[in-house]
């Protein structure tokens, strides 16, 4: 009965996740939808539109919790799982988005209130957004040598992925967090035109930033055949931005793993061979 269950296993974070909590010798339970292993942890079926409760969390303590990519109704789809999770008295660790905190009203701060009140420990974790990003959604226009995004001049301190892995399992592995959010990010706050720089360097070609319209970006977005839905949401997100709430940079990661953030700069050398 001391299984930790990682929802998205196989996903940008949840992979490193896994990976780095089987190496502390946690016994892991890595959800994806096919239910098989991951890094050499036991797999088991979840599909965030069916969940199987019983079987996800048969032996488990801890759960670490997240939306997959691709999915607009954070509510919907995540207050089901606090709740069964809440109902066996299991810890949760939630990945929740940066700055959602200023608004009770936001879907994802309404998740966070439920799990603060649910009466299990918890810890929540607020990412900025992804350096990797930058491979994964920004891939294509990079190969052209572009970045067009609604950020105007906006800054970001931008999180690698593997900080937040080892945040969470800092945060899962010890109860010293418990009861706390924190506010994941980066060591400094670039614009779009600055990171485009530091990948310029990295990569040894030019890549420019172009500023775009929200506009435009949902529909470049629906015409590479993402939904409306989510092209209208992620158009959305940059908002934030724009106004110049994700420039903080907190020492969080350090307070929780023990190490400084990566740059974007370490980011972009650790994969200069997807990039390129
Ligand atoms: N990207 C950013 O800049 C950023 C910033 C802050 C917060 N966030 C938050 O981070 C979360 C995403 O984290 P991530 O990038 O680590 O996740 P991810 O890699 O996009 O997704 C994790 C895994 O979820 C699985 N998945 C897809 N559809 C599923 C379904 N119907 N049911 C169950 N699993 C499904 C996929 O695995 P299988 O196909 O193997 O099932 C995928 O590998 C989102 O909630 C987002 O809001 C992102």
């Amino acid at each position: 009965m001391s299984k930790i269950l990682v929802l998205g296993a196989t996903g940008h974070v949840g992979r490193p996740l896994v990976k780095e909590l089987v190496a502390r010798g946690e016994t892991v339970k890595a959800a994806s939808r096919t239910g098989k292993p991951v890094e050499g942890a036991e797999g088991v079926v979840f599909d965030v539109l069916k969940p199987d409760f019983d079987t996800l969390f048969q032996d488990v303590d801890r759960l670490y919790l997240l939306l997959p990519t691709g999915y607009v109704d954070a509510k919907g789809l995540l207050m089901p799982i606090v709740a069964a999770a809440a109902a066996r008295k299991v810890k949760i660790v939630f990945q929740s988005v940066f700055g959602v905190d200023a608004d009770d009203s936001i879907p994802y701060r309404q998740v966070e209130l439920a799990i603060e009140t649910s009466g299990v420990p918890y810890v929540i974790l607020r990412p900025n957004w992804f350096a990797d990003n930058f491979h994964i959604f920004w891939k294509a226009g990079i190969d052209h040598g572009l970045i067009a995004v609604p950020a105007a001049e906006g800054k970001s301190s931008f999180i690698d992925v593997r900080d937040i892995a080892a945040s969470a399992a800092a945060a899962l592995t010890s109860a010293r967090h418990d009861g706390k959010a924190f506010n994941l990010t980066g060591p400094a706050a670039l614009s779009y035109g600055e990171a485009a720089e530091v990948l310029s360097t990295v990569l040894g070609r030019k890549i420019a930033y172009q500023p775009i319209t929200t506009d435009a970006f949902v529909a470049m977005l629906t015409g590479a055949g993402v939904g409306a839905d989510y092209a209208a949401f992620l158009g959305s997100i940059f908002y934030p931005v724009r106004e110049g709430w994700t420039a903080a940079v907190t020492g969080d990661v350090e307070a929780l793993t023990g190490r400084a953030a990566r740059s974007l700069r370490d980011y972009a050398v650790d994969n200069k061979a997807v990039l390129s």
